[in-house]
Formats: structure tokens, C-alpha cells, sequence
């Protein structure tokens, strides 16, 4: 019994979501709608041709890593395996998957493959067949023109692999208008993509509830790693996370995407740490991305609560003021403006909110942006596409990943933060339009606190959000969670 049924649904048992394959011939269809649009396409015989990924390996070994899937080629095709291509008739919808022909001496490694007809059973798709007849069957389709994907990421600044195979020489390539028509289907989520994203949050937030529950001082950061992901994976079915767990205690907590090769989580947890776990797990490729923010011991201290509260009223903020229409760098603006205020409150903070955000202060305490876009990639393709409003200069915003107008059918995450970095308050410090602002002696309480953030996944709404993250949030909803000494999800 594989994860994939035979008829194409994608589960990790009866326990786990079924996926329906249908997913993707949505996808498709989207796809298809959105070419056919497109007036120096019409009168033509379009094909979409999109390569998957192909096995990670290091030159001084013969492991093969563990394999993700090309997202592209994913949300198209839906194919879990390396080395294949997909074709995609876009006056017809019709689809042909061409898979890699494993030499037999292999199958004592890999096991005996899937024969064709196996493959169109677990895929549902009548065109299947290896990747050596790609190019004859590319002969008898005779495209007038075939789009490939080319184009930069605007988070990682890398361009994608653009397919190639001998032969393609042959044909009339475009690769001017896949990538940005496809990145814009992905920005708007499906209800089946929806059910697959509630789905992953949701063994995430139980995950991280089962994290806090078992949590305190006296126990390493990986170990509280380790609890999330045997969680994710035994209870929920989720083999990957969606990026590098950040499991931060103390003053890791200002470290914005701690638990790389240098501080894999690594510290002890101390009485009196505030912790902040950033962890996400995928299902069938779609991922989560939550954070909590909680006392080691269950107990906020008076400022530990203090500045919780100021990030909660941020969250809080936002999910209120977001509907289609609503500007995310206004919102952006929005969530540093009442954090501003809550660090005012305490009197870490003096003066006129406005001018402080005017000053740049919003970016000295919360760094990064207010959230992204969320998918198959965490921080998901489509923030900064050909015609979208353009990345902003000023500190704080240029930090955003995308500065569009929500749109009902985008996922995104609302991530307010606040952190006590020291390089950057020393810098603060030292320029006096920033420095002005603070109440010194207050701060040098807080020097040590770490950080603060949380992270909840919505979808927008046609007239607001559905925030689909179910964590204990108030403080009181911790304490009192963490209380329960047996606490079990
Ligand atoms: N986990 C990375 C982020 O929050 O964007
Ligand atoms: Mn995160
Ligand atoms: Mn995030």
C-alpha cells in the first residue's frame, strides 16, 4: 500500500486527509483559462511543458535526499516522483506525463517501478508513457507553440530551471507568459487546495499545543523540535515541514530565522525564557507556517505579558482590517503602528506614534514583514509578479513580500513581531531622530527578553478572513493550557 491510492486520491491513511486527485485537473483547468485569455495565444495550438524536479544528490556520495517535488510542476501535475515532464494541451486540457525509465539494475535499490498502465492508474491521466517519446510525441502533437517557465523568484532572487531535452530546438518556445499566468493562478487557492492548507495547520497547531504541553526548563530546543516533528509525522501524516524549524528560547527569540547550522536549536530552556516556535509541517506538498509564543513555565511574568499583548493587539488589528481591497503594506503599517503604541504603553516608548512609524521605528522592533503569501511554498510565488505594485523602500516595508491588494482566495500569513535585537537598538540608539523616542531605562529591562512573535495562516474572505489556525492565543488561553500537566490533543 503507497501514500497514493490507485485511484489517484492522495492519502497517508485512513487517519489523514484524502486528497482528490481532482485538485489538479482544476488546476489545470485554471491554467488553461487563464492562457486562453491571452490574445497572441489565440488561433494557436498551445502547450504548456514543464519539467519536475530531479533528485538532490552530493558529488561524494550516492544517497539520494530526500525528494521534493519542482512546486510548479506539482500544482500542475500533481506528480510525486523525480525526472519527469508534463504536457498540457491548453485548448483541450489534455494532459501527458512522461516518466523516467529506471534501468533494471536499480531495482534492487529502488524496487521494482510502477509499469505504465500503473502509473495511469495512480495518476488518472490516459497519456502516459517515458521520457525517451517525449520528443516523438511532441513530433505527432505538432504544437504551433510550447510555453516553458522562466522567470525570477522574488523572495530568493533565483530563476527557475526552464525545461530543456534534445530536440527542443525543434519547436516554436515561448517562455515570456508561463510563468507569470501561472504564478497568479497560484496566488488565488482552490476550495480542494483550502482543504488540503486547513488540513496541515491544523496537525501543525495540534502539534505545537502537544509541543507546549510538554515543554519546560530543563529540556534542550531541539527536543521540543523533536516533539513536533514525531507529531506531525505519526499523527498527521506529514513526512516535511516547510522550512527550517526555528525553535527559539531566551534571547534566541530576536534571532528572525534561527535554528540554521550554527544554532540548530541548541540551547538549553531556561525558568523565566520566553520561547517562540516557528514550525509548519506540509501535506501533499501544501504547507503550514505557525508561530507561538509562550513563558518555558507556563507563566507570563508581568513584562513577558506586557509585550505578548502589544503583539496580540497587532495580530489582532489586522485580521480585523483585512478584506479584499485592503492595501498588505497598509496593513503592514497598521500592525507596527499598534505595536508602537502597546511598547508606548509600557513605557519603553515616548512620544507621537505617528512620527515614531514616520522615523522608522516600526522596522527597529519588528524587522521583517507583516506576512506573505502561503502555498506549496511557504513563502509562496506571486508578491512582486510583472504589473504588481512594486517592492517599497522605506525600512520596515521593503522588507514585505509582496505589496498587492488582498484579493478574496489568497492564503497569507499575519506574522507581527517584536524583538529586542541588539545591534539593532544600539543602532537606533545612536541616531538621534530614533533615539528621542525611547525611555532608556525601560529598555535596558528588556535587553534580554528575546522576542515575540505570532503567526496565524488566514484565507481572505469575500468580506474578511477566515483565520484557520486553532492555537491557544490569549495569555490566559496559555496559562491555562500549559496548566494541564497531562495536556493531550
Ligand atoms: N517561518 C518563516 C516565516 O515565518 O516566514
Ligand atoms: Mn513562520
Ligand atoms: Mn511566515
Amino acid at each position: 500500500m503507497t501514500c497514493i491510492s490507485q485511484d489517484g486520491n492522495y492519502s497517508m491513511g485512513d487517519h489523514t486527509l484524502s486528497v482528490p486527485r481532482h485538485l489538479y485537473k482544476l488546476n489545470q483547468e485554471r491554467l488553461c483559462k487563464s492562457l486562453n485569455k491571452i490574445p497572441e495565444l489565440t488561433d494557436s495550438d498551445v502547450y504548456v511543458l514543464l519539467q519536475g524536479g530531479t533528485p538532490l544528490s552530493h558529488y561524494s556520495t550516492d544517497i539520494e535526499y530526500d525528494f521534493r517535488q519542482e512546486p510548479y510542476f506539482l500544482w500542475t501535475f500533481g506528480v510525486c516522483e523525480p525526472g519527469c515532464y508534463g504536457l498540457l494541451q491548453v485548448s483541450t486540457g489534455n494532459v501527458h506525463l512522461f516518466f523516467p525509465k529506471i534501468p533494471e539494475e536499480h531495482y534492487v535499490w529502488m524496487g521494482v517501478p510502477l509499469d505504465i498502465e500503473e502509473y495511469k492508474k495512480r495518476y488518472q491521466v490516459k497519456n502516459i508513457s517515458y521520457v525517451e517519446t517525449l520528443l516523438e510525441t511532441l513530433e505527432l502533437l505538432k504544437p504551433s507553440v510550447i510555453l516553458t517557465l522562466k522567470g525570477q523568484n522574488s523572495d530568493s532572487g533565483l530563476t527557475c530551471q526552464e525545461v530543456h531535452f534534445d530536440g527542443i530546438d525543434r519547436f516554436t518556445v515561448n517562455n515570456k507568459i508561463l510563468y507569470k499566468t501561472i504564478s497568479e493562478c497560484r496566488v488565488i487557492k482552490t476550495e480542494y487546495e483550502k482543504e488540503v492548507m486547513r488540513y496541515a495547520t491544523k496537525v501543525t497547531c495540534n502539534a505545537h499545543k502537544s509541543v507546549m504541553a510538554k515543554c519546560k526548563p530543563g529540556l534542550f530546543e531541539y527536543q521540543c523540535e523533536a516533539n513536533f516533528l514525531h507529531y506531525v509525522y505519526f499523527v498527521g501524516g506529514c513526512r516535511h515541514v516547510g522550512y527550517n524549524n526555528i525553535c527559539c528560547s531566551g534571547l534566541n527569540g530576536a534571532v528572525l530565522h534561527y535554528g540554521h547550522a550554527t544554532e540548530p536549536n541548541s540551547k538549553l530552556i531556561l525558568d523565566g525564557d520566553m520561547c517562540l516556535f516557528d514550525m509548519g509541517a506540509t501535506y501533499c506538498g501544501y504547507t503550514a507556517d505557525v508561530t507561538v509564543s509562550f513563558p518555558a513555565n507556563g507563566k507570563f511574568t508581568e513584562d513577558q505579558r506586557a509585550i505578548y499583548n502589544a503583539v496580540l493587539a497587532s495580530n489582532l488589528a489586522v485580521m480585523k482590517a483585512i478584506k479584499p481591497g485592503v492595501c498588505w503594506v497598509e496593513m503592514h503599517t497598521l500592525a507596527n503602528k499598534v505595536l508602537l503604541k502597546g511598547l508606548r504603553d509600557i513605557k519603553i516608548l515616548q512620544g507621537d506614534v505617528d512620527e515614531m512609524y514616520e522615523a522608522g521605528l516600526g522596522a527597529v522592533f519588528q524587522p521583517h514583514g507583516l506576512g506573505h503569501l502561503l502555498g506549496l511554498d511557504v513563502h509562496d510565488v506571486g508578491g512582486y509578479l510583472d504589473g504588481c505594485p512594486e517592492r517599497p523602500t522605506m525600512p520596515g516595508l521593503k522588507a514585505l513580500r509582496m505589496a498587492r491588494k488582498l484579493e478574496a482566495g489568497m492564503a497569507i500569513t499575519i506574522e507581527p513581531g517584536c524583538y529586542f535585537i541588539k545591534p539593532v537598538l544600539d543602532r537606533a540608539l545612536k541616531n538621534d531622530d530614533l533615539a528621542k523616542f525611547f525611555n532608556t531605562e525601560v529598555l535596558e529591562r528588556f535587553r534580554q527578553f528575546g522576542g515575540v512573535r505570532i503567526e496565524d495562516n488566514v484565507f481572505v474572505t469575500e468580506d474578511g478572513v477566515e483565520n484557520y489556525t486553532p492555537v491557544p492565543r490569549t495569555v490566559e488561553e496559555i496559562e491555562e493550557w500549559m496548566s494541564k500537566k497531562e495536556a493531550t490533543v
